[in-house]
């Protein structure tokens, strides 16, 4: 058996950045707008009126302030409220491949690696633009990379169970250099006309590099352990998917989006992660005093607050969790890996930190990482 150690990570950010604000002006034109349409069923007691968001309700229960996403004026047309993103022909690059492998450019100059170097490629991410071929097989061809690849769905938790998929593989010798790309376009399975979450995803993709620690002369993460836990739940739900035909459903339903019980997700998800952690730290003997860092998936900070809490035993430091959902909003499995590679570079050696994702499923994947 080998160690595996991290050696790269990159993060692609597209252009478009929609403030609360904006995010809310185009919702709430929307409301008025259906509400107008209704305006009699409405008065007559026949009908709900949609009713309007507002910015400091978002701050105050999500701590988002931004996303980014790759088409700005679809989702903030009132009469459209999604993006506005050109098919491809099939001799294109898919626009998540597109994605991925400007992170995994910069994933691969980190690690001081070329495109041949790599010997697997997964595409782990929350949704994959077609059925097939797999868009992590597109990824390492308009690469270059070697040896195979494959799409990996584990929705939120997407990232580090791609981790210790290639971790594991590069423990046994069956790869020495592996890449996992997370390519999130949020924005397309997203919900913007429903207040109770319209806020809360946006786009973006990250990239890791995971190889044999062997010969390694830059700074890297030596890869401790790494640990996946899931549990069945309906708390988070997408129905869309290749049925919808035989079921003579094709038309464009509420859950055929992102669809979510945000209290239930955090009454279950809280103790579930929290537990995770704690474990997986006792099994490998990991004390609270021994963590550097953490870096949470990025859904809510509320929700990083309790878990930083629960697994130091007192409030974190500022810098100790670092949080980026202000600036990206909730980036689906790319989020703990954005916090990983914007707040990670100038810890010293022999620093550990965990990388923790965490999501539908449910689902929770932790890595303990110690630099060097
Ligand atoms: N603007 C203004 N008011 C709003 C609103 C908005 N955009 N959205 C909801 N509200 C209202 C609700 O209608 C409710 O009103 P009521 O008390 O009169 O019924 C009130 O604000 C509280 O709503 P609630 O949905 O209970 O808010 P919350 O504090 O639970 O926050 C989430 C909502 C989504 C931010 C939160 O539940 C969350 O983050 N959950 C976990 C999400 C998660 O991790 N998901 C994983 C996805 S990968």
């Amino acid at each position: 058996m080998y160690s595996a150690a991290i050696t790269g990570t990159g993060v692609f950010t597209p252009d478009n950045v929609i403030t609360n604000d904006e995010l809310v002006a185009a919702y709430n034109a929307y409301a008025d707008r259906r509400n107008a349409e209704n305006a009699e069923a409405i008065a007559a007691g026949e009908a709900e009126p949609v009713p309007h968001s507002s910015a400091e309700f978002i701050v105050a229960a999500s701590g988002i302030e931004n996303r980014r996403v790759m088409d700005k004026s679809g989702v903030l047309d009132p009469d459209r409220m999604y993006p506005r993103l050109a098919p491809r022909p099939d001799d294109q690059p898919s626009l998540m491949a597109e994605m991925a492998l400007d992170a995994a450019g910069k994933a691969l100059a980190q690690a001081g690696l070329e495109p041949g170097d790599i010997d697997a490629v997964f595409c782990a991410a929350s949704n994959h633009e077609r059925a097939y071929p797999a868009i992590a097989v597109e990824i390492q061809d308009l690469l270059g990379a070697g040896g195979f690849a494959f799409d990996m769905n584990v929705a939120c938790s997407s990232a580090t169970f791609g981790i210790q998929t290639a971790a594991d593989m590069v423990r046994t010798g069956s790869v020495r250099r592996a890449l996992v790309v997370n390519p999130e376009i949020c924005s397309g399975h997203h919900e913007w006309r429903d207040r109770d979450c319209h806020f809360i995803f946006g786009d973006v993709a990250t990239a890791v590099v995971v190889e044999r620690d062997e010969g390694l002369t830059r700074p890297h993460w030596k890869i401790r352990s790494t640990r996946l836990a899931t549990k069945f739940s309906n708390n988070i739900r997408n129905n869309d998917g290749f049925l919808r035909r035989a079921h003579d459903q094709m038309e464009d339903r509420r859950d055929m989006q992102f669809v979510q019980e945000g209290r239930k997700v955090f009454k279950e998800v809280l103790p579930l992660v929290s537990r995770h952690i704690a474990d997986h730290m006792a099994a490998e003997g990991v004390t609270s005093a021994d963590l550097s860092r953490l870096w949470l998936h990025q859904a809510n900070k509320t929700m990083n607050d309790y878990i930083g809490k629960k697994v130091l035993g007192r409030d974190p430091e500022p810098g100790e969790q670092p949080n980026i959902l202000q600036d990206y909003a909730n980036t689906s499995s790319a989020g703990s890996i954005i916090a990983f590679s914007h707040h990670s570079e100038d810890l010293e050696p022999g620093s550990l930190g965990i990388i923790c994702s965490f999501g539908a499923g449910y689902s929770v994947g932790s890595v303990i990482v110690e630099r060097a």
